[in-house]
């Protein structure tokens, strides 16, 4: 079946969707967007993921046409069209400041958002294959600007940061900024040093990640002792857990970084709880069960 999708008010197959040469999303990657875990239909902790964009849309003066509850809403008719309302899926929801001649500036005023989303489902089963395993990464220089909280699509530095991960056979790059490791090039990162679990502070140098703070919530419910603090690469040998976090891959144990191995070499209890605790999260508010 061709997935349907939703374009600049119309749901239609994705082979029909158009979108022209002078969209400033195409040509500058002048927009922003959101992917969100979709469980049984229903979306997850979206109202973060609206908090997060009206940010992004208000840091980049980008206007859309549509508010919050209308795009909630557009995201839910999407997984109905396209029979996502069981099991797992994410969607992709991309809005950019619209089409208009090749000008750095501003379009014209009245030029329209061009606002885009897509659904698809969600095979978990080779995630829990890594998550059960433990999975390794790179580490690699931070190259970004310094609004990595702003989510655009503006993504280059991520990309060949990933790319460098899969060519090393390693899951994700992690970022390092003047010596402390940042985030992943599309998760965010935590290790456990000395019993406390540390991840770097929310600033304009991260995404602060849905993920990532549900991961705190769940942390201080469970008594752990928690500290936004940043990791000195020189700790990474001093690191007794190591994970990543984001929408789709929710928590995945780092058991090797840059060929090294981390604590035990194996999934560590403190990520393996702070996992069972989101699952429990995930799945109890859709209803579907624990896999
Ligand atoms: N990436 N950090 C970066 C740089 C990211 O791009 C992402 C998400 C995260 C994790 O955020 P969250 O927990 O809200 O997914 C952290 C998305 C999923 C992507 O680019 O596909």
């Amino acid at each position: 079946m061709t997935p349907i999708l939703y374009l600049n008010g119309e749901f239609l197959p994705k082979d029909q969707a158009r979108i022209s040469v002078d969209d400033r999303g195409f040509v500058f990657g002048d927009g922003v967007y959101e992917v969100t875990r979709a469980l049984n239909g229903r979306l997850f902790e979206w109202g973060r993921h609206a908090f997060r964009l009206q940010k992004s849309l208000r840091e980049m003066r980008l206007q859309p046409k549509l508010s919050m509850e209308e795009l909630e809403k557009l995201c839910l008719e999407l997984l109905l069209r396209n029979g996502l309302t069981k099991g797992e899926a994410s969607v992709y929801l991309q809005i950019t400041r619209g089409t208009a001649p090749r000008a750095h500036q501003f379009p014209p005023e009245g030029t329209g958002c061009t606002i885009y989303i897509s659904a698809a489902g969600v095979d978990t089963a080779p995630i829990a294959e890594k998550r059960a395993k433990g999975v390794g990464v790179i580490t690699t220089p931070d190259i970004r600007w310094s609004r990595c909280d702003i989510k655009t699509v503006n993504l280059i530095p991520a990309i060949l940061a990933k790319q460098a991960a899969v060519e090393a056979g390693c899951e994700e790059a992690v970022f390092v900024r003047d010596g402390v490791i940042t985030e992943g090039s599309s998760t965010n990162a935590f290790a456990v040093i000395d019993g406390y679990l540390r991840t770097y502070p929310s600033s304009n140098y991260i995404l602060p990640g849905v993920t990532r703070a549900v991961v705190l919530d769940i942390a201080r419910e469970l008594d752990l002792k928690v500290s936004e603090a940043p990791v000195h690469v020189s700790d990474i040998p001093r690191f007794q857990e190591f994970f990543i976090t984001g929408t789709v891959s929710d928590i995945l144990p780092v058991v090797a970084i840059d060929g090294r191995t981390v604590g035990t070499g194996r999934p560590g209890p403190i990520t393996l709880k702070l996992y069972e605790a989101l699952a429990l999260r995930l799945y109890e508010k859709s209803g579907t069960r624990v896999a």
